[in-house]
């Protein structure tokens, strides 16, 4: 690894001394391919659901799109020096499927392949450990022509191009997962419409969620074949999900959201079955007819790891008659079912997606997955938190981000101490970027980017994250 240019120590890490993390432990930052590439039509690219959904108007805030983004396709080898500069230990990014598949089937696009080659070719070369996510929600725009998630035959699609990255990039990529978030893209995408490909069927949701696992299941079986020695895994998003009082009814709208965000993907791929209530609640939305013989087999094919995706807690109550839930994330056709379940707020301080500070809903999540699911070795995928941000004489002092980082660290480390298998994790997000429907105007970037030079600025949060990674450790409070 070349050695970082090291900013001055800042804040919280001058009280004492190092509260350690294991040896060997991940440190290192996310991405996603739109949320940063740019380049949409260059080299061979085709159009994927998100170019489609942010072309459509009223899709995304003011328009925006992920057409230039950061513009990481032109700038990568100095995005990966950052990286350096910063001392990662790993980079989490995403290939994006309509790069190097671009009809979603058949025949890759060796150009698309060759950035990625060149992308891991340079994190290597700087000691930085890539780790590959297959998909983070840019299905190409033929396959959705075709059906979407919906549809099982996607499933099968999405194997194949798992089978073709691996064949290009097996060789040097070790870390794997194969979806980001289903969650997102079965009930954001299919259900409330809040993202691409914005349908609105809550048993299309469903269907989709079921042929996501079943898409993931088979790549991880087709990437086994390919590279027995890779470490496989996939990225959920959890939320521990608490009842607004101790009324059996609000419990029970707390099962029922607990069942829908994180028992639906949890149980079928760690399990290998739906749970019985969760059955009983989508009743009315669906007869899973479309789940065969032999599927939750697939999907619970063993894993080495698993990611879980942290950013805050659900507080819910029992429906109020004559009520309409309004919120923008809780749409109520998220929640297929269990549309009415009201989403409480607690007062507490929030970021700037209006979602709550909670972190020791972290704690509680990773000693739950461990505790409920799996033995395995878990990482935190994405932790991270949007602010608005002042660039004052070239910097950005980010005390909002760096406190999230810092209490959501101490976290991760509390959850080590109780016996968590906890082995890395990923800030969200290395750069400001394409927050989805709330296009740019959402900032998660420990690295401040001026979208009209594209300049890069380090926030105090990354010269502070640096500094931890230094220590593998965080100073005792
Ligand atoms: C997660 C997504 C990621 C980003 C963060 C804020 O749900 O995986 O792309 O949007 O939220």
């Amino acid at each position: 690894m070349t050695e970082p240019t090291r900013p001055p120590a800042v804040g919280v890490l001058d009280q004492g001394p190092a509260r350690p993390f294991p040896p060997g432990f991940l440190w290192g930052a996310a991405t996603a391919a739109y949320q940063i590439e740019g380049a949409a039509a260059e080299g061979g690219r085709a159009p994927s659901i998100w170019d489609t959904f942010s072309h459509t108007q009223g899709r995304t805030i003011a328009g925006h799109t992920g057409d230039v983004a950061c513009d990481h396709y032109h700038r990568m080898p100095d995005d990966v020096r950052l990286m350096a500069d910063l001392g990662l230990r790993s980079y989490r990014f995403s290939v994006s499927w309509p790069r190097v598949q671009p009809g979603g089937s058949g025949a890759a696009n060796p150009e698309g392949l060759d950035f990625y080659r060149r992308l891991v070719d340079e994190l290597l070369g700087h000691g930085i450990e890539p780790w590959l996510t297959l998909y983070h929600w840019d299905l190409p725009q033929p396959l959705e022509d075709a059906g979407g998630w919906p549809a099982r035959d996607t499933a099968a699609r999405f194997a194949d191009y798992a089978r073709l990255v691996a064949d290009a990039l097996g060789d040097r990529v070790r870390y794997w997962t194969t979806l980001n978030e289903p969650w997102c893209s079965a009930f954001l995408g299919y259900g409330s419409g809040a993202h691409a490909p914005g349908r609105t069927d809550g048993a299309d949701a469903v269907r989709a969620g079921h042929h996501l696992m079943l898409g993931h299941g088979l790549a991880v079986r087709a990437l086994r074949a390919a590279r027995p020695d890779a470490q496989l895994g996939i990225t959920v998003n959890l939320y521990p999900v608490d009842p607004a009082s101790e009324a059996p009814a609000d419990v029970d709208a707390a099962r029922r959201i607990d069942g829908l965000a994180n028992r639906f993907f949890l149980d079928p791929v760690l399990r290998g079955s739906y749970p019985d209530d969760l059955r009983g609640d989508l009743a009315p939305v669906t007869d899973f007819g479309h789940v065969r013989d032999g599927d939750l087999e697939i999907i619970s094919t063993p894993l080495d790891l698993v990611g879980i995706n942290y950013y805050s807690r659900h507080v819910v109550a029992a429906p109020v008659e004559g009520e309409q839930p309004q919120d923008y994330w809780r749409a109520s056709t998220c929640w297929p079912g269990s549309e009415d379940v009201r989403f409480v707020t607690r007062g507490i301080p929030v970021t700037d997606m209006d979602w709550e500070i909670d972190a020791p809903g972290l704690v509680e999540t990773l000693e739950r997955v461990h505790r409920e699911y799996t033995d395995l070795p878990l990482y935190v995928t994405e932790n991270g938190s949007a602010f608005v941000d002042a660039v004052v004489d070239g910097q950005v002092d980010d005390v909002d981000r760096l406190a999230y980082f810092d209490s959501h660290l101490r976290a991760a480390h509390a959850a080590i101490d109780s016996g968590v298998p906890l082995r890395g994790y990923f800030a969200w997000s290395l750069l400001d970027n394409f927050e989805w429907a709330w296009g740019y105007t959402k900032r998660f970037g420990m690295v401040y980017v001026d979208y009209d030079s594209q300049a890069r600025i380090p926030k105090s949060s990354a010269r502070w994250y640096a500094e931890v990674i230094r220590r593998n450790g965080l100073a005792a409070q």
